[in-house]
This record gives structure tokens, sequence and C-alpha cells, in this order.
């Protein structure tokens, strides 16, 4: 079939380029001509595994092809995708303007016969919207299809083409044949084609996001109730996942979620909701209390750096420092000690310090860092400090650093007058592009430890997984770890002698 994508960010491109894997001769249009130009280059300008070598093939085979013109896409294909951005407007609603633009280009090329297929993430009605903006500016007829995309970056290739299922919205029977011949390649593992009507296709988008947004809030308000009752959320969250009703994905807790669909989904939700004088109580908490969770680690690492035990560091660091010998301090005459491999703390379970928000202050529990420089007087408890940041991406296995936890927390630190050094394995140029100078930049994860006085884990990638912890005790200033997503097994880490602090466990 003859199609083509308009909007060739991380769905558009994905989708045109699997379109073309399958067989057909697919046109992806930009209005970004720098992004075409490093397309028609074979450069790919977005992170995502396999992509690459999938678009060489299909240029290659000349079933892809990349251009700014829109109105040679819309005139050489039957059916035209449109894969937009929708970001939030100011007042949390979709911003539609893409949408339109290029509703508008679509109609004026029109030259006979299309099927227009939505994949954008819009409100309930935008299909229908769509629908009435062609008529008004085309004589030629068209039937527009709500297609919402579920894959996830970082997997986004695997998802489109093995989809959990597949919803059309749309009404003509010619119309959801087309559709389903066009999936019917991806398929094959028995996932189901679910036909329904566009405002239903739309809403369903919404539902599931909001869904798996709820689950994750959920369990950052479980992990901090565990921080405050001394219960264990990793123990917890098993206990949970065993239940086959309630199954065990996305019940991790951590930092919050970000990147570009969640939040902005959640808020155009709510907004819509309002807009229809049906306040969604649950789903807005969902996102109040994200936006909290992405300050939690800051709160922690306040907490302990205007703790007395912080200004101990030096001493329990480095003992002979104050006239002590390190064979005195790891005989027990000193309550902590050096390990063998730099600077190890080793620490009685009942020493680590408690930094569990203290639930009887009428304070906010989580503090911006207003709040904090106003309850320390003016003062930063971070301030001259300097803390390696790994994993900026919003999550791993992407670039992108949309609404990412990383940009909140490095923001929150530079202004407590902390410094900063980071990495990730992807998304180093997108950092580059948003703090500039303000950071540093290391070449790997161990790198960015150099004379840290902490290391702060922001995003779970796989190489931080299992790293050589001798290698971080002797590269950190101090071995402390704030672990925003709850790698590493506490008891371990406490036994090699870091001060180990995570989300949810005591
Ligand atoms: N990123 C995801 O994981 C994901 C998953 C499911 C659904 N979605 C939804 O899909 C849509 C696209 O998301 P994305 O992440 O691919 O966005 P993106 O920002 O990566 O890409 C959007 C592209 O559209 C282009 N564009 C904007 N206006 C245009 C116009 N008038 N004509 C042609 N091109 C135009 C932009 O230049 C950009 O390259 C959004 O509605 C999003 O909510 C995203």
């Amino acid at each position: 079939m003859k199609i083509c994508v308009i909007g060739t960010g991380y769905v558009g491109l994905v989708a045109g380029t699997c379109f073309a894997e399958s067989g057909n001769d697919v046109i992806c249009m930009d209005v970004d001509e720098a992004k075409v130009v490093q397309l028609q280059k074979g450069k790919v300008p977005i992170y995502e595994p396999g992509l690459g070598e999938l678009i060489r093939r299909n240029v290659v085979e000349e079933r892809l092809s990349f251009t700014t013109d829109l109105p040679r896409a819309v005139t050489s294909s039957l059916i035209i995708f449109m894969a937009v951005g929708t970001p939030a407007g100011e007042d949390g609603s979709s911003d539609l303007s893409h949408v339109m633009a290029a509703t508008r280009a679509i109609a004026k090329a029109m030259d006979g016969y299309k099927v227009i297929v939505n994949k954008s993430t819009v409100p309930v009605g935008t299909a229908e919207k769509i629908g009435r903006e062609i008529s008004s500016l085309s004589t030629f007829p068209c039937d527009v299809v709500s297609n919402p995309e579920f894959l996830k970056e970082g997997a986004a290739i695997d998802d489109f083409m093995k989809p959990a299922r597949v919803v059309i919205g749309a009404e003509k029977a010619r119309v959801i044949e087309i559709m389903k011949e066009l999936y019917a390649p991806f398929l094959r593992t028995g996932a189901r084609v679910l036909v329904m009507d566009t405002r239903s296709a739309e809403m369903t988008k919404y539902a599931a996001n909001a869904m798996l947004a709820s689950r994750i809030s959920f369990m950052n308000e479980i992990a901090n109730l565990c921080d405050h009752v001394g219960a264990d959320v990793n123990l917890v969250r098993q206990g949970m996942g065993g239940d086959r009703r309630i199954g065990s994905s996305f019940l991790f807790p951590g930092l919050g979620y970000g990147g570009s669909c969640f939040p902005k989904d959640i808020r155009a939700l709510v907004q819509v909701a309002s807009e229809n004088d049906y306040p969604l109580k649950l789903i807005k908490a969902v996102e109040e209390v994200n936006e909290l969770q992405k300050h939690v680690l800051i709160n922690k690492m306040v907490r302990f750096y205007s703790s007395g035990f912080a200004e101990d560091l030096d001493r329990l660091a480095f003992p002979e420092r104050a006239g002590q010998t390190s064979r005195q301090a790891s005989a027990g005459e000193s309550e902590s000690g050096l390990g063998g491999d730099g600077h190890a703390l080793l620490l009685d379970a009942e020493k680590v310090p408690d930094l569990t928000f203290d639930s009887s202050s009428q304070e906010l529990p989580l503090l911006s860092a207003a709040e904090i420089e106003k309850r320390y007087g003016g003062q930063s408890p971070v301030q001259g400090k300097m803390f390696a940041i790994w994993g900026l991406s919003f999550k791993p296995q992407t670039d992108d650093m949309r609404e990412a936890p990383s940009l909140i927390i490095i923001e929150q630190l530079l202004k407590l007058r902390a410094e900063v050094q980071v990495y990730d394995p992807e998304a180093m140029e997108e950092a580059r592009k948003i703090f500039g100078k303000r950071i540093g930049y290391a070449r790997n994860n161990y790198e960015a430890l150099k004379e840290a006085d902490a290391l702060i884990l922001v995003t779970e990638w796989n190489e931080f997984r299992n790293p050589d912890f001798s290698k971080m005790k002797r590269l950190l200033k101090y071995p402390v770890v704030f672990d925003g997503r709850n790698q590493y097994n506490r008891h371990e880490m406490r036994e090699q002698g870091f001060l180990y602090f995570s989300v949810g466990c005591p």
C-alpha cells in the first residue's frame, strides 16, 4: 500500500519504518528540515534500539523515503498517517495546533479520496474535528480513522511489530478492512484488533496511560509510607505482584514518571474532564503524587547533609586524620572504619541516619528548593558539594529527556548551589542542549564519580545494574549513594561500606 506519515518523531519514524518493513511504500514527511536532511543522509535523529538498521534496509530497498514536501507525500499516498506532537498547552489541555496545521496542509494537498489516520494522542472528538476541517477546505472525500499508538520508547520496534492489541476507531467497513490489511503482518502472534468508534478509540489511549501512571503513583505513595513505618517496599511490591489480579508490572517505586506521554496525557485528561464538568479526583491525585515524588531524593539528601552525621563523614571515612589508624577504627574503637578498597564506611545498621520524613511535623513532607532554603535560614545544606548523576533520560533505552525527573533534580541541586557532573549512555547530547556549561559531563559512569560527595542514581540503565563497587569507592570522595530506582541490595551495599539510601526501604 502507499502510505505517508506526517510527523517523523518517535512515533512517526517507527511506524513509517515498520510499515515499510512489512512491504508498503512509505514516505515520511516532517516540517523539521534539519531532521529530514539527517534522515536522508542515513542518520537517525533519535536513539531507539534497532531503528537505524531497519531504516537503512528499507531505504536501500526503496520502500522508505523522507521529505519536507507535504503535497508530494499526500498525492502519492492513499493512507495518510498523522503522528505530530500534541504537547500540553498552558492550562494543561492538549495543544492541537500541530494536528490542525497538518490537517489543513493535507486538505489543501488532496487530489482524490484519502484515508486519514490519526496516531497522535488527542482529546475525544478530535477525529470528528479533523473530518470537519478537511470537508471545509477540500472537495475530495476522506475518512478519518483514530488509531492510537501504544509503543514504548526503548522497545518501540518490538512493540510496533508485536503489538499487544491494535485499536482502530472507524465506522465504514471498507476503511476497517484497509486498516486490518495494513496491520495483518504484525498480528501473527494472535494480537487482537479492536474496532470501535473514534471517540472510544481516542479515550482508550488516555485511559490506558492514566491507568499505568496510577500504578506508578500508587506504588510511590506506598513506598513513601514504607519509609515512615520501616517496611521494605521491594518486598511489599513482590508480595503484591504475586497476586494475578494485580500482576507485577508497573509497580516499581522511584522518582516519578516522566517522558513525553504520561505527564501531558494525564494533564490533558484532567483538563478534558473539568471542561466537561466531571472533575477526575483520582487522576488529579496521580499527578500531584508524581510531582512530589520527583523531590523525594533531594529531600533525603538535604536531611542527610544537614544532619550531624554528614559532618562526621570525614572522620568516618578518614579516621587517620583524626589521629586514628584504620585498624583501630575497624577494630571497633570508632563507630566506623576503612575497608580495603577506597573509603568504606562500616556502620552498624542502627547508626545509619534515618531520613524518613517526619510525619509528626507540620512541614510539607517534601520541600521545594525555595522551601529548603527557607527552612535552613538561607543556607543550603548541599552548597559546594559535588554530586555524580547516573542516568538522565526519563527511562532506560532512550535519549528522551522530556519531563525526566533528572531535570528537576539537577535544577534543584544547582539552585541549592551544589555542583553536578553527569553521565548517561545516550542522553548526553540532549543534556548539553538543556544545561550547557552549568554542569559537568563525564565520558563514562566512573568518570562522573571522581571527587564526588555522593552518587545519585536517577535512571536504571542496564550498565548501572552491576557496577564495580570497589572502583566506585575508590573514585567517590565519600562512599555515599542515593538510589532513586532501588537498583542495589541495601544489605550488600552497607556490608561493602556504602552509606546507601533508596526509596521506600529502611
Ligand atoms: N513518544 C511516545 O512514546 C509516544 C507513544 C504513543 C503515542 N505518542 C503520541 O504520538 C504523538 C507524537 O509523539 P512523538 O513522541 O513522536 O513526538 P515528536 O515530538 O518526537 O515528533 C513529532 C514530529 O512532528 C513534527 N511536526 C510537527 N508539526 C508538523 C506538521 N505540521 N507537519 C509535519 N510534521 C510536523 C515535528 O517536527 C516532530 O518531528 C503525540 O501525540 C504523542 O502523545 C507518543
